[in-house]
Formats: C-alpha cells, structure tokens, sequence
C-alpha cells in the first residue's frame, strides 16, 4: 500500500455560498487525517469531491499511483434495491472481476485467438481483489461484526440503521483499497462495532480521511486534524483534537453540556446551515443516552435516599440528586429541541 493522493485548488459553490474555495491538501501514504469542522460546513462536500462523486467547479485530483483503489464510506449508509451479497459484490469490485472472468472463459471457449491475454488479465484482477475466497473473508467479517447469516440475503432497504453502517463497513474490511476517506464512520455503531473498526483500522497501513466528531475515535485513529474554517478555506490544527475542541468548546451548542463521550464542538458557523440527516441522528442518540445515564443515576440516588441513615448523609444525597435531576431535564430539553429541529427539516428519525 503505497498510494499517496494530492487535492490541489479545489473549488466549489453552492449557490451563493463558496464551501470550498482553492484547497490544497497532499496526503503522504499511510497519513492519517481527520476532518473537523461544524456541521454544514463542507466535510462531507470536500470528501465526496476527493471521493470522486462530486465535480469541483475548480481544482484537481490525483492518485498516485493512478490506478489505486479509493475506498469511501458516506455519512448515509447507501441503500440501493440489491441484496446485502450483492452490495458486497459491487462495492469491493468482486461483482465486476467475475463478470469479467465469465466473459473471457466464454470467449475462450468460443475459439477466440485473443481471448487468451484477456482472460489472463481477468483472472489476476480477480485474484487481487480476493475473488477467490470471497465466501470465507465474509464469514470472517461476519463474526467479527457481529451480524447474523442470514442479513446476506436481505435487501438493503429493509436493514435497521445499525445493520447498514456495519454492512457498510464490511465493505471496506472485504475490499483492497489504497486509501480510506470515512464519513463520520461511528454513527450509529454500537461499542463492539466501534472497537472492531478500531481494531481493523489500527493494523491497515493505506491512508486514512476522516471526518468524525468523536473526540476517542479521532485520537486513536488519526495523527493530524485539518479544520474547515466555514470560509472556504482548510486549516491544519496544532495540538490535534484536544486544541481544537479548547478553541471551540465556548462556541458549542447546548447539547455539548449533555455529551456523554467528549465530542468535537459541532457549532453552525455564521452562515446557520441545517445539520445533516445522520448529524441530527448523532446528537439525538447522544440525548438519548445522556437521558438514560442521567435517569439512572437519579434513580439510584433516589434509593441511596431512603436508605439513607442521617441528615448529613441525606443532605449530601439531596444536592447531588438536584444536580442529577437537572443533567435529567438538560438532557430531555436537548432531545426536544433536536427533534423539533428534525420534525421541521422534515427528517424521518
Ligand atoms: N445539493 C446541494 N445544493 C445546495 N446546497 C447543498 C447541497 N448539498 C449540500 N449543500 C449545503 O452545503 C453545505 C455543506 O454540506 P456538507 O454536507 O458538506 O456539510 P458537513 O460539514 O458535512 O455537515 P454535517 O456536519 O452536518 O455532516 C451545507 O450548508 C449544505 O446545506
Ligand atoms: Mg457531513
């Protein structure tokens, strides 16, 4: 795994607002870069640019070598009418190869005087890609995933939301790609998911861009912090994630204070955009989970309570029960004002 990928002036507006204007970034192989920013200031815009998905206005870019193999995972798990075997197919390329490989030998077989070097190439394009034990590396990823047999034959658009970001990152440990660009890879994974993504990152050597507001994830997975600046422009962060998240904690939105894990400040920049489809989901599960552990704690403070022997000990119990009790209505207030933001963008959750 030697690709390196250099972006030189990229440019691009929507309508009136310029998301990225003249952006350079050169990635040496095996850098690790993750992309912060707030919400709707263009992360997921400039990787889907790098990706290949999206045609800048301006700029360029390149793959070296030109033939690698780019690997992306969207912030919207995809959900095309195909099986869940067929999405594998496609997106690791097996699906391709092996139509490849059907036509040559049927050529061959036909007496084609060339088919000879053609099903040769197929065959080493197959063999590359891993077509040969297909069967076998699923079922690997399969445990390592956690998911059952039987969601191989399921249709994409029936998967829960947590079944499509693991089928979607199953993908990617079947693939040989040069180079990673991941789109908040941690929503709506659960811990064991997270670690086995962790774990699969932490021995790949290719290059990694990823766009992500979890603070663990960041640290543990990438060694520099690129910030879009909400003018068009991209920063290099000193002092990575911890230095970032003291720049922008004061600018954080109320639901920065109920965050369970420590999150990269998600702050609208000037221009107030509309977060995201699967942001808005982050930070209502990030709610949600607040309230629960929130709850939880008042509970047992409230049992703590009645067993509680003298007034010292109660009044002790009573203060921090009412510093509970608010983290509860935080928490509730938070989830609230997400889901109306949700309701009026007309976001199904
Ligand atoms: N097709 C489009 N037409 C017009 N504006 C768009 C289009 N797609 C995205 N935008 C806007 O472009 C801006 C950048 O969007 P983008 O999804 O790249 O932001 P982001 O930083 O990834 O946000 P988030 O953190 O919520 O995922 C947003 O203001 C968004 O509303
Ligand atoms: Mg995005």
């Amino acid at each position: 795994m030697t690709a390196a990928l250099h972006a030189r002036d990229l440019s691009l507006a929507l309508g009136a607002r310029h998301i990225l204007e003249g952006v350079d970034l050169a990635v040496d192989p095996g850098q690790r870069i993750g992309l912060v920013g707030p919400n709707g200031v263009g992360k997921s815009t400039l990787l889907r640019i790098v990706a290949g998905q999206l045609q800048p206005d301006r700029g360029v870019v390149t793959l070296a070598p030109a033939n690698g193999n780019v690997g992306y995972l969207p912030q919207e798990p995809e959900r095309a009418d195909e099986t869940v075997r067929e999405h594998l197919e496609r997106r690791t390329g097996v699906a391709a190869a092996s139509a490849a490989l059907d036509a040559t030998t049927a050529a061959m077989a036909a007496g084609d005087p060339e088919a000879g070097d053609a099903y040769s190439d197929a065959l080493d394009r197959w063999l590359a890609l891993g077509a040969a034990d297909f069967d076998s590396r699923i079922a690997e990823v399969w445990a390592d995933l956690g998911l059952p047999e039987r969601l191989l034959d399921e249709r994409l658009p029936v998967l829960s939301g947590g079944e499509a970001a693991r089928v979607g990152l199953a993908a990617l440990f079947l693939a040989r790609f040069d180079v990673f660009l991941l789109d908040e890879p941690t929503n709506d994974l659960d811990l064991d998911t997270l670690r086995a993504l962790e774990d699969f990152l932490d021995d790949w050597p290719g290059i990694v861009v990823a766009v992500s507001h979890d603070r663990s994830f960041l640290d543990r997975v990438t060694d520099e912090l690129l910030a879009l600046d909400g003018r068009g422009g991209a920063d290099w962060v000193r002092g990575g994630v911890a230095a970032w998240l003291a720049a922008h904690q004061a600018a954080a939105p109320s639901a920065q204070t109920v965050r369970t894990a420590a999150a990269v400040a998600t702050a609208k920049p000037a221009a107030v955009v509309a977060a995201s489809p699967s942001t808005l989901r982050r930070r209502m599960g990030e709610a949600e989970r607040a309230l629960a552990a929130a709850s939880k704690q008042r509970d047992v403070l409230i049992n703590e309570l009645g067993d509680a022997l003298d007034h010292r000990e109660m009044h002790a119990l009573g203060e921090r029960l009412s510093v509970t009790q608010a983290a509860v209505d935080a928490a509730e207030e938070t989830w609230l004002a997400l889901a109306a933001e949700a309701e009026a963008a007309g976001i199904e959750l």
